[in-house]
Formats: structure tokens, sequence, C-alpha cells
């Protein structure tokens, strides 16, 4: 069975101050060995995820890295600086970056393989607009996305990232995709997956992300292909994040 994994996406949100409290909070809060957890902070704020969560059971990632190695890249951040920091994660694709920073399938494919390279986890995130799937192209676009990310790897690759649907109507807008149509677009995820190799497949994690709540998060998390949570919102109070832990 594939462990759950429910991860905090912070996106542009937090302090030093506010996320020394989120973070003592989870710590004193989490119940060790349930699933795997993790946040993904701001970048400025990787050293005080590392100081502060070393030697616990909560990993902590970024939520973008830069496609090239290293260099001049004004601004941009690397995988290996990531791996420095001890980041286990990185969010790649949100459809954050890909809308306000036109990154297209191919780039988060790049980016994909160089997170890899580095050794840093990455949870490559897909989704569709509400206009495509009222044009019925949720699995055209869906499928899109991870293809051109599939063709960037091998196998062995294949089996050591995360995957999230995050349907792009749903996050943080409050609307939640049903559990039966999360279910429905994981399952063709899976089966992507499987196109390329059916047993690395079985093992790989693809999380829902889209305003999953403590009050929701329970039946979403029970559906067969939904092996966690990708979570904004309620990721940043202690309560609802441990709430959602608790579920998965
Ligand atoms: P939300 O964000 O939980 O606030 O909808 C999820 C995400 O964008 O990763």
């Amino acid at each position: 069975m594939r462990r759950k994994l429910v991860a905090g996406n912070w996106k542009m949100n937090g302090s030093l101050a506010a996320n020394a409290s989120l973070l003592a909070g989870l710590k004193a809060g989490l119940q060790e060995g349930s699933c795997d957890v993790a946040v993904c902070a701001p970048a400025p704020y990787l050293a005080q995820c590392q100081a502060e969560l070393k030697g616990s059971s909560i990993a902590w990632g970024a939520q973008d890295v830069s496609v090239h190695e290293s260099g001049a890249y004004t601004g941009e951040v690397a995988a290996s600086m990531l791996l420095d920091f001890g980041c286990t994660y990185v969010i790649v694709g949100h459809s954050e970056r890909r809308a306000y920073h036109g990154e297209s399938n191919e780039l988060v494919a790049q980016k994909t393989v160089r997170a890899l390279a580095a050794g840093v986890t990455p949870i490559v995130c897909v989704g569709e607009t509400l206009q495509e799937r009222e044009a019925g192209q949720t699995d055209l676009v869906v499928g899109g996305q991870v293809d051109a990310v599939l063709e960037a790897l091998d196998a062995a690759q294949l089996g050591r990232i995360v995957l999230a649907y995050e349907p792009v109507w749903a996050i943080g807008t409050g609307k939640t995709a049903t559990p039966g149509m999360a279910q429905e677009v994981h399952a063709m995820l899976r089966a992507r997956l499987s196109a390329k190799d059916a047993g690395v497949a079985q093992k790989v994690q693809i999380l829902y992300g889209g305003s999953m709540k403590p009050d929701n998060a329970r039946e979403l998390l029970a559906m067969p292909d939904i092996d966690g949570g990708l979570v904004g919102g309620a990721a940043l109070k202690a309560a609802d994040f441990l709430a959602i832990i608790g579920a998965a």
C-alpha cells in the first residue's frame, strides 16, 4: 500500500514569527508515523524550516526550482541550493507558475529532471481550468501535462516523483472536486504512468490539491488513487493542517 503524503504549500505567506508559531504548533500536535508530512515554504524561510524541523518527522521543501544548474540567472534558486538547505521536496509546475510565469509543459518537465538530478523529490502539479473542464478537455489538458513529464523520465526517475492533481478552479476558491471527480482524474493519471511502467505506477503518490480542508479531506483521501493532499490555505493554520494529516 502507498503511504499517504500531506504537503503544505504556504505560497507567498508567512514571516519568521508566524512560521515559528506554525511550525511549533505542528511539531507539538503531530502524531508520529501516521503518514508523510511536509511543508513547502518560500525560499528565504528554508533555513528556518531546516533549523526548526531537523530531527522531526516533518520534511520541508520549496515551491519552485530553476531549470538551470547555476550561473547568471538573477533571482533564481538552484536545485543544489535546495538540497543544501535540507529540502526533501520541491513543488514544480504549480498552476500559479504556469499561469503567471508562463511555465510550459516542457519547462515543467525539465525542472522535474533538474530536481531529480539534485536528489530533491519534485511534486509535479497538473490541472485543468474551469473553461477546459467545461469544454470536456480535462483528460486532454491534464494528460498532456503529465505526458510531457513522462517523456523526459525513465522508469527509475518516474519512481522518484510525486504527482499532484490540482484542478485550477478548485484552488483557493473553496470549491473542491467531489471525491468521485478527483478519483476519475487520478485513475486516468495512474493509467498514463502505467503505460510507462506498470509496476512503478503503483508506487507513485498522486496527491489531490484544491481547497482541501479538514471537513472534506477524509472522503477525498478515502479514494483508491488519492494518496495525499497538497494543501494551500488550510496549511497555514496548525489545527487545520493537523486535522488533514489526521484524516490521512
Ligand atoms: P488551496 O491551494 O488549498 O488553498 O486551494 C492548494 C494549492 O494551490 O496547492
